[in-house]
């Protein structure tokens, strides 16, 4: 029997069951219908969050205080240098006391080694549910939109599909691993064959792996991992082309930028997209680097997913809420 929804933590999206995921897509579903009709769900009135962004945002930040807003609640926006977190107060001391103030922390920390330890200190004394933001090693509330989506495009029953989450060049900045681990997390429940392509270089982390392909067996589908762009691209369903870190392998940022630039032919162009089967979308959870993660054609053109994606982030956030707060 599942957990109670209320009160629970949401850092990663293998400790919650198949059910309580789907409920979770079928909450930001019915919340989704709601928001379109202008039909009223004040779930949360007079509720608080507390979101604390150790980095920037554009979706994660204006869902969750936009979907607050919309449930009947408030959603405070908190910073390090806000808090006296940037005068080494710790983890442990800011929670207790924002924990008796409101009904959910949220966090945003994806400092390298450290970010999800962060959040977990933090979920550990907290009265409240604690969500993940994103962190260095998961963004679980990015999956869950990203799933809800593919369930729109292509219908529940997903067996026969493969989802291609390969990675891009972007030298512009050291991304975290936490979008494409999620990714293939999430859709190997799915019922999705899943492969994953990268440069020798920018592997996962090998717990991450192995959680993949056990949750590939216990689906009866696939989990491959390849160096090769275009035979991830052929035949899939949905590709999911993003750039990551060489952050297992090479965590100093210069030297991982210099990696990155070794690999320029990793874009997401028409060519490519003709590999993907007729129907295939192309999904991005954004910022996209346009120009060298993605060609506009394609992430302006038709097979594009992104701005639905980045529309029920604003779903499954207030979902989530609603679920646990
Ligand atoms: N996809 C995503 O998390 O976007 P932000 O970094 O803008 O929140």
């Amino acid at each position: 029997m599942s957990k109670p929804m209320r009160g629970r933590h949401f850092i990663d999206t293998q400790e919650w069951s198949d059910r309580e995921i789907e409920l979770l897509i079928e909450t930001s579903a019915d919340l989704k219908r709601k928001f379109h009709r202008d039909e009223p769900h004040a779930l949360l009135r007079d509720r608080t969050l507390f979101m604390l962004f150790f980095e920037q945002s554009t979706r994660t930040r204006n869902s969750f205080e936009a979907g607050m807003t919309q449930l009947g609640g408030h959603a405070h926006d908190l910073t390090p240098e806000k808090l006296q977190v940037s005068h080494g107060e710790t983890a442990k001391d800011t929670a207790l006391v924002l924990s008796r103030y409101g009904h959910g922390i949220a966090i945003r920390n994806c400092d390298w080694g450290k970010g999800n330890t962060f959040i977990r200190d933090v979920a550990a004394i907290s009265r409240v549910p604690v969500i993940n933001m994103q962190c260095d090693r998961y963004h679980p509330c990015q999956a869950v939109a990203d799933l809800m989506t593919v369930r729109e495009k292509f219908g529940a029953d997903l067996r026969g599909r493969r989802i291609a989450v390969t990675w891009t060049y972007a030298p512009n900045y050291v991304r975290p691993l936490s979008v494409p681990q999620s990714e293939i997390l999430i859709m190997t429940r799915a019922g999705l064959d899943v492969v994953l392509a990268h440069p020798p270089e920018f592997r996962l982390e090998p717990e991450i792996l192995a959680q993949a392909a056990a949750n590939a067996a216990r689906m009866g589908t696939r989990f491959e991992v390849v160096d090769d762009m275009d035979a991830a691209f052929t035949g899939a369903s949905v590709v999911y082309p993003k750039s990551w870190g060489c952050l297992v392998h090479e965590p100093r940022r210069e030297a991982a930028v210099k990696t990155i630039e070794k690999y320029p032919g990793w874009i997401c162009d028409e060519r490519r997209m003709r590999l993907a089967r007729p129907e295939a979308i192309y999904m991005h959870p954004l910022p996209a680097s346009r120009g060298l993660e993605v060609a506009d054609a394609v992430i302006d053109g038709p097979q594009s997913a992104v701005w639905d994606q980045a529309e029920n982030r604003l779903h499954t956030a207030k979902g989530l809420m609603a679920l646990t707060m």
